[in-house]
C-alpha cells in the first residue's frame, strides 16, 4: 500500500479527462500525491496496491458505463476490495434521459461497494460541459474530499 492517490478515468471526448486533471491539480496543491491513468490501459495492480483511489467515468448509450472502463469494471467485480476507499466522479447529460443521468458512475460505485470497498463521499455528478463548474461544484466536492482524507489520516 502507498500514499499516492491514483485517479482512474474513462473519457471519450475529453470532458472526464479534463475534470480529473483539474481535481488532480487541486489535490496536489493540497499536498497529496496523485497519478492519472486511462482506464483502458491501466493495470488492475494500481487499484490492488492503493488504499484510496478516485474513479471517474462518463455515461454512454442510454445508461451504459463508458466502454473504456469495461475491463477494470470486470476486475472490480471479481476481486475482493475490502479495506479500499474510493471517490467517484461521473459526467453525463440530462438531455439524454434524466433517469439515466450519470448512470455509468452509479454502476461503477455499486460494483466497488459490492466487492467490499467503501465510498469516501457522495459521487460528484456533472451535467454537460464540466469547465463551467471547475470553480464551484468541482472545487467544493474536492475540498470536501480533502477534508475527509485529512481526517482519515489524522
Ligand atoms: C451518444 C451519447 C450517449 C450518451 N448517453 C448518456 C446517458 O445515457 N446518460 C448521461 O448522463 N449522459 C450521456 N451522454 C453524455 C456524456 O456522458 C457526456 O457528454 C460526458 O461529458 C462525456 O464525457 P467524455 O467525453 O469525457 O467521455 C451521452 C453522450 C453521447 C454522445
Amino acid at each position: 500500500m502507498n500514499n499516492l492517490i491514483p485517479i482512474i478515468y474513462a473519457s471519450t471526448s475529453g470532458n472526464v479527462e479534463a475534470t480529473c486533471q483539474h481535481i488532480s491539480d487541486l489535490l496536489r496543491e493540497a499536498g497529496f500525491e496523485t497519478s492519472l491513468h486511462r482506464a483502458e490501459i491501466v493495470d488492475f495492480k494500481v487499484i490492488q496496491e492503493s488504499s484510496v483511489i478516485l474513479l471517474a467515468t462518463s455515461t454512454w448509450e442510454h445508461g451504459e458505463i463508458n466502454p473504456f472502463f469495461n475491463n477494470i469494471l470486470g476486475e472490480i467485480e471479481k476481486n475482493d476490495l475490502t479495506g479500499k476507499s474510493a471517490g467517484f466522479i461521473g459526467l453525463g447529460d440530462t438531455r439524454y434521459e434524466q433517469v439515466l443521468f450519470c448512470k455509468g458512475i452509479d454502476i461503477l460505485r455499486e460494483a466497488f461497494i459490492k466487492a467490499g470497498g467503501k465510498d469516501l463521499s457522495s459521487p460528484l455528478k456533472i451535467n454537460g460541459e464540466p469547465y463551467q463548474y471547475f470553480n464551484t461544484t468541482v472545487l467544493n466536492w474536492t475540498n470536501k474530499l480533502i477534508e475527509l482524507l485529512k481526517n482519515e489520516s489524522a
